[in-house]
């Protein structure tokens, strides 16, 4: 028996076989990818580089099949240092670094700043891109990827994404921080910018794909196997050459006469370039430009992370000449902390983080406990608008931080929520509006940084203070200024016993609310309030955006446990206009 199974056993084996071969055929293996050259030339990158640098070395590409190319010349920053740091941990997994830096001069000749182009510098920049190119030709590269030092592609894909389309000369679209990009859609007869019908829609990503376009720069991939390709260059520029002296002009001009076609892609996100400064302007206002971007991508994502092989120095964060700066926010909302603190820590703010009063924890004895109750009349029962315990949680937040400021006689303090949008410069432009509010020696209770406005048209500018108005009705409280006067006039209303919307409150302190009834209760409603314009803030999510969360709007009644409240259409947290005339509903205040 056991015999006879075993012998079973040793057929049902064999007979699955090859007779013939004791051998093991191993299949083919697969293919090595495509070997890639990354020009990397900088200058005045410093603050860019961590994360572009960061994201190079995510690239989803086997770095064996990579060599760096990496030029930086006339520095005044600490370009040289963070890339040579950079460099020397990284060399051991690219497959060759070639490393071209040049200390001095630390500027070009007649340049009348280092955001000015002289031809020289637009020629040295030619011959180091072609330098490059020559590099990759002569090692037989198949791909050279040019991208400058403050491209951040945070698509790991980027690489794989680009080669896939098989193009001669192809650019990853690049989003920034307004409609700057790295294409052109059009070019005039004589090599300058042309506007066309398809630059925004591209840009916007209404219409996808990769497109033929005239021009792309800054980042781009070139197929060296290609036939054609071997004629492009960057320098000399052609001999019939007779457009403007510039390495991205030029560089479409040669590609033009020797049949490439370029082509930019936008099917997916791809990364970040920042928008240049101006001629005029300095490496510094890269900087604060580059810190929006950076702000924006935390938002809208996907996020910058530096490189872990760069010693970043820590920012030295300040109160901006506030006595407290105020960060608003719900302990069980720790994203929106960490965004906004690495928001002002970016932008070299310190915030003190105040825990919001959570409406949501508090039940209709706790609330009747704290003193609080509601506005007569507000709790209308005919549009079905009454108070939530996120908008009492809400107001009790601001209320306790105007109590602390009166508590510690606080000069100045300045308030933010915590799911805002900051403008570009924001530290610069606030800086400087608190200086001509100063030297105008205006006298202000609040000044609104966000909020939404209502009758903007009826807004009379504030003389001698650039960019601030007198404020009319307004909705929200994202972000303002506060006076230990305005601080003090405020707790002095007495606001918890007839509590309304925080964003209600003030406006009928500055007495601008159109509702009679309302104001009646409140008798000195001499809030000096203003508000910058253009507004300095704005909310990060609007109503309807896939992140947004109200934790006022969505949220129980402020009297009744069991009621649970839902405006998130309401006119109050959509983004813009007016409410259309007549419209009467739920979601639009009675007195509208
Ligand atoms: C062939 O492969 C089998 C299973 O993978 C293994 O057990 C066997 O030893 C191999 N034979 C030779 C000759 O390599
Ligand atoms: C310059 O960069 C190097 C390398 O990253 C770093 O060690 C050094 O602290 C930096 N210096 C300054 C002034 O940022
Ligand atoms: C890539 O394009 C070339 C022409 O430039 C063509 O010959 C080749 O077949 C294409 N390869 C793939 C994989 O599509
Ligand atoms: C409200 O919550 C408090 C604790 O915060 C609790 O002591 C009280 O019983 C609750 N009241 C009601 C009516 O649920
Ligand atoms: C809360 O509202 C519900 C539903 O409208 C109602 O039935 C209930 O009586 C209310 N409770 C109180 C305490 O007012």
């Amino acid at each position: 028996m056991f015999l006879r199974w075993n012998l079973a056993l040793f057929l049902a084996f064999t007979g699955s076989k090859c007779y013939f071969s004791e051998e093991n055929y191993t299949e083919e293996s697969k293919m090595q990818q495509p070997t890639v050259v990354i020009a990397i030339i900088a200058r005045n990158a410093a603050h860019s580089l961590p994360y572009y640098l960061g994201a190079l070395e995510r690239l989803n590409y086997p770095k064996d099949r990579i060599s760096i190319w990496a030029a930086t010349d006339h520095n005044t920053d600490n370009t040289t240092a963070i890339l040579r740091e950079w460099l020397t941990v990284m060399q051991q997994f690219y497959h060759y670094v070639e490393w071209r830096p040049m200390d001095k001069p630390t500027s070009y000749a007649g340049e009348l700043g280092p955001k000015h182009w002289t031809n020289g510098r637009y020629e040295y920049l030619m011959k180091l891109k072609q330098a490059a190119l020559n590099f990759a030709k002569k090692r037989w590269a198949d791909y050279i990827l040019f991208t400058d030092a403050d491209n951040i592609l945070t698509n790991p894909e980027t690489l794989n994404l680009l080669i896939a389309e098989n193009k001669s000369v192809i650019a990853p679209m690049l989003d920034s921080q307004s409609a700057y990009s790295n294409y052109w859609c059009g070019i005039t007869p004589q090599g300058y910018y042309r506007r066309t019908a398809e630059y925004f829609p591209t840009r916007r990503r209404y219409r996808t794909g990769c497109f033929p376009v005239p021009m792309v720069h800054s980042t781009m991939l070139l197929d060296l196997r290609k036939e054609n390709t071997r004629r492009v260059a960057f320098h000399p520029p052609h001999t019939d050459y007779s457009w403007p002296f510039d390495d991205i002009i030029v560089f479409a001009f040669s590609c033009r006469v020797s049949e490439v076609q370029m082509y930019v892609c936008n099917k997916e996100r791809y990364g970040y370039l920042n928008v240049p400064a101006k001629p005029h302007e300095q490496v510094e206002d890269d900087h604060v430009n580059f810190i929006h971007l950076y702000l924006e991508a935390l938002i809208d994502g996907p996020p910058m992370y530096v490189s872990p092989y760069i010693h970043v120095p820590p920012k030295q964060t300040d109160l901006m000449g506030f006595d407290e700066i105020y960060l608003i926010n719900l302990r069980r909302r720790p994203d929106r902390r960490d965004r906004m603190l690495w928001s002002l820590y970016e932008m070299e703010i310190n915030a003190k983080v105040v825990d919001a009063v959570d409406g949501a924890a508090l039940n209709s004895s706790d609330i009747k406990l704290l003193g609080v109750d509601i506005l007569p009349g507000y709790n209308d029962p005919f549009n079905g608008r009454s108070l939530t315990k996120g908008e009492v949680g809400c107001f009790l937040s601001h209320y306790y931080i105007w109590k602390e400021m009166v508590d510690m006689q606080l000069d100045k303090a300045l308030i933010l929520e915590d799911d805002v949008r900051f403008q570009g410069n924001f530290k610069r432009r606030l800086r400087h509006l608190m200086e001509e509010v100063e030297l105008a020696e205006l006298d202000w209770d609040i000044i609104y940084l966000g909020r939404k406005q209502v009758n903007p048209s009826k807004e009379e500018p504030v003389q001698n203070v650039k960019n601030l108005v007198y404020v009319d009705y307004s909705y929200w409280t994202l972000s303002y200024i506060i006076s230990l006067q305005g601080a003090q006039k405020l707790i002095n209303a007495e606001p918890l016993s007839k509590m309304l919307p925080v964003d209600e409150f003030l406006p009928i302190m500055y007495d601008k609310h159109p509702n009679e009834d309302y104001k009646s209760h409140f008798l000195n409603r001499n809030l000096q309030a203003f508000s910058t314009s253009p507004l300095l803030v704005q909310p990060a999510h609007y109503a309807g955006d896939p992140q947004w969360v109200s934790d006022t709007e969505t949220s129980t009644l402020w009297d009744n446990d069991s009621v649970k409240t839902d405006w998130r259409g309401s006119y109050k947290t959509l983004k813009g206009g007016t409410p259309p005339a007549g419209v009467q509903s739920a979601s639009y205040r009675d007195e509208l």
